[in-house]
C-alpha cells in the first residue's frame, strides 16, 4: 500500500501541463562556440539542468559555462520554462551580467523557438535589445542557437552548442 501511494505521488509530482516541454528535461553536458562582430570568437564547455519545479507547472533551468577545456567560468544563468498551452511556452531568465529576458515561444515537436518580448538591464549592464533562443532535442542530443541584437549590432548569432543527456 505504501509503495502504491509513493508511486501515485511520483506521477502527480509532474504537472500535466508540462507534457509539451518534458523533452527538455534532464542534465545536459556539452560544448559550444560563440562569436559576435565586437568580440573574439571563443569556445566553451557547458552544463544545463532542466527539471520540474516540484508539482508546479514550471521547469527550473540552470546553466553554467567554462572556457573550453579549462575551469575558468564564463557565462551562467538561471530561469524557468512555463508552459502556455500545448504548443507554446514562456521563458524567464536572469543573468549575473545584470540582464533579464522574458520570452514567448512556439513548440514544434521536440523543438522550441523563443523570442524575447522584454530584455531589461541593470544600469551598468551592457546593451542587449533582442534575444532569440532556438532549442531542439533529437534523442539524447540537445542543440541550440542563441541570437541577439546587442551593443548597437543587428540581431545575429552569438552562440551555438551541442549537448548530450548525461
Ligand atoms: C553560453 C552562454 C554565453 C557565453 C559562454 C558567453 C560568452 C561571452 C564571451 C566570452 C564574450 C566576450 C568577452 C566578454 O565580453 O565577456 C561575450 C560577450 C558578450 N555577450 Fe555573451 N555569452 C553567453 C551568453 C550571453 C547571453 C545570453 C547574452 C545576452 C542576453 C550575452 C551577451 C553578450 C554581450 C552583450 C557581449 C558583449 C559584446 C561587446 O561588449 O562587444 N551573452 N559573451
Amino acid at each position: 500500500m505504501a509503495a502504491k501511494h509513493r508511486s501515485s505521488l511520483r506521477q502527480m509530482d509532474v504537472h500535466p501541463a508540462l507534457a509539451p516541454l518534458m523533452f527538455l528535461t534532464g542534465t545536459w553536458v556539452g560544448s559550444g562556440r560563440g562569436d559576435y562582430p565586437t568580440i573574439q570568437a571563443f569556445a566553451y564547455d557547458e552544463e544545463i539542468s532542466i527539471v520540474p519545479l516540484g508539482a508546479k507547472p514550471m521547469l527550473r533551468y540552470s546553466q553554467s559555462t567554462w572556457r573550453a577545456g579549462t575551469k575558468e567560468p564564463l557565462h551562467t544563468e538561471f530561469g524557468y520554462f512555463r508552459p502556455a498551452g500545448t504548443d507554446a511556452a514562456e521563458l524567464v531568465i536572469a543573468q549575473p551580467t545584470g540582464i533579464t529576458e522574458i520570452h514567448t515561444g512556439g513548440i514544434d515537436g521536440r523543438g522550441v523557438v523563443f523570442r524575447s518580448v522584454s530584455v531589461e538591464r541593470a544600469p551598468t549592464a551592457r546593451e542587449v535589445a533582442t534575444v532569440e533562443r532556438r532549442i531542439a532535442v533529437d534523442g539524447d542530443r540537445l542543440t541550440y542557437e542563441l541570437l541577439m541584437g546587442a551593443v548597437g549590432q543587428p540581431h545575429q548569432l552569438h552562440l551555438e552548442a551541442t549537448l548530450h543527456r548525461s
